[in-house]
């Protein structure tokens, strides 16, 4: 697999950057979906035979350095889990387990004991500041732990970081790894210049991150159909009450003028005609029975509206899952980013569910289906679906932005990267 880098790797410090930003099961600490662990598996496995000292860098979550200690930050963020897989993967003689930091003197002792063929595993990058704002000290002292770096994320190709563009004006020779080949080739084939009609499914919790993202697909896509927490900002800025449902104030008119902007273009912007709510996102034994309300602007006025408050809108409802299947099941292309609900408490996975089986359905007709995201690759394979899907990605924001035809900050710094190396400047 490695042959396309054409190096010899022989004894050299490899920096492998890895995206294992995987879901972790919550009450036995282990891997939920090791997807794309073992997307990367052949990567790593590639570099230890060739005789490096590999190097393990990744993010795990969003932890808040300035805000929370770096205990908490351990007790929530730590790559433990991911270690462990590894070491039942790799074997413990050839993983040498986590070192406790990336950066400073316990890295710097970790990596200085690696022998060729073994490798290790670096402690979530995010503990540092320094990764996330890019800062050049945090990306000059990651880049003084190898000899190459190998950018094999593609789940984070879309973010301008230490770890991912950074290292790369420190580190001489850098390449992209196989991983990142493979992703480009599969979504870029099938989604520049899609087989229309071309149909996007939209969920998931990020809705600051990805509630933008609408606004470019209405654009490109022919369908888009949203659920998940997102939608409930676009259900209000349409005028439905939505409960105490957590929703981006900032993004209502924008969302206003994003619905306009789709009935202009003919795009159809599918918003659940109706939701699952509930008292509580947490504690299912607690619940109250979730009701099902029909959601258009007639029926919410003070007296009745749409989601009570104090409830939370937690799932779409059935008419929302036939008319998204459908919708769908018309289009030749379609991609699918992010859960319709709270799907990890399986009384409200029903629409997420709904979403996988109809690509299935779809992917058996011949229809193009690529899924992107972590949590709806986990539905997915979860459900036992994720045989026909044509292309499983182990990016979520990352192919979403490639859709979006946006540039890749972490494309951007290996093309630049190997410009100097070829003596071409910038
Ligand atoms: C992802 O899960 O999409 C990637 O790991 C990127 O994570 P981020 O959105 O926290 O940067």
């Amino acid at each position: 697999d490695l042959d396309i880098i054409k190096k010899d790797f022989t004894g050299k410090r490899v920096l492998l950057r890895v995206d294992f930003n995987v879901p972790v099961d919550d009450a036995t600490g282990a891997v939920a979906d090791a997807s794309r662990i073992n997307a990367v598996l052949p990567t790593i496995r590639a570099l230890m035979r060739g005789g490096a000292r590999v190097i393990l860098a990744s993010h795990f979550g969003r932890p808040e350095p300035k805000k929370q200690s770096r205990q908490e930050m351990e007790s929530l963020y730590s790559l433990r889990p991911v270690a462990a897989l590894l070491a039942s993967q790799l074997g413990s003689a050839a993983f040498r387990g986590l070192a406790r930091d990336c950066i400073g003197p316990e890295a710097e002792a970790a990596v200085s004991e690696l022998q060729p063929g073994q490798a290790l595993l670096l402690e979530n990058t995010r503990f540092h500041g320094g990764d996330v704002a890019n800062s050049p000290d945090f990306a000059r002292q990651l880049a003084a732990l190898c000899d190459v770096f190998v950018n094999d994320a593609f789940g984070v190709v879309h973010r301008d970081q230490g770890s991912v563009t950074g290292i790369t004006s420190f580190v001489p020779e850098c390449y992209p790894g196989p991983l990142i080949r493979r992703e480009l080739t599969e979504l870029a084939d099938r989604l520049y210049d899609p087989v229309r009609p071309l149909g996007v499914v939209l969920g998931g919790a990020k809705v600051a991150d990805k509630i933008g993202v609408v606004g470019a697909l209405v654009e490109v896509a022919d369908v888009v159909a949203v659920g998940g927490r997102m939608a409930f900002t676009l259900l209000a800025a349409a005028g439905v009450s939505v409960g105490s449902t957590q929703i981006e104030e900032d993004w209502l008119e924008p969302c206003r003028r994003m619905m306009t902007r789709a009935a202009q273009r003919g795009t159809r912007l599918l918003l659940p005609s109706d939701v699952c709510w509930s008292s509580s996102l947490s504690r299912p034994e607690q619940l109250d029975t979730s009701g099902v309300t029909p959601l258009t602007r007639d029926c919410c006025t003070p007296d009745r509206p749409c989601i009570p408050p104090g409830r939370y809108g937690v799932d779409i409802g059935p008419e929302t899952m036939d008319t998204f299947r459908t919708e769908l099941l018309a289009c030749r292309t379609i991609f699918w980013n992010g859960p319709m609900g709270k799907f990890e408490v399986p009384e409200f996975a029903s629409g997420t569910v709904s979403v996988a089986r109809t690509l299935d359905e779809a992917s058996r007709r011949g229809t193009i289906t690529i899924i992107g995201g972590g949590d709806s690759v986990s539905a997915v394979t979860a459900a036992g679906l994720a045989d026909h899907i044509t292309h499983i990605s182990t990016g979520g924001g990352a192919s979403l932005e490639l859709i979006e035809g946006r540039g890749m900050p972490g494309l951007r710094a290996l093309r630049m990267n190997r410009r100097q190396r070829d003596g071409g400047g910038g």
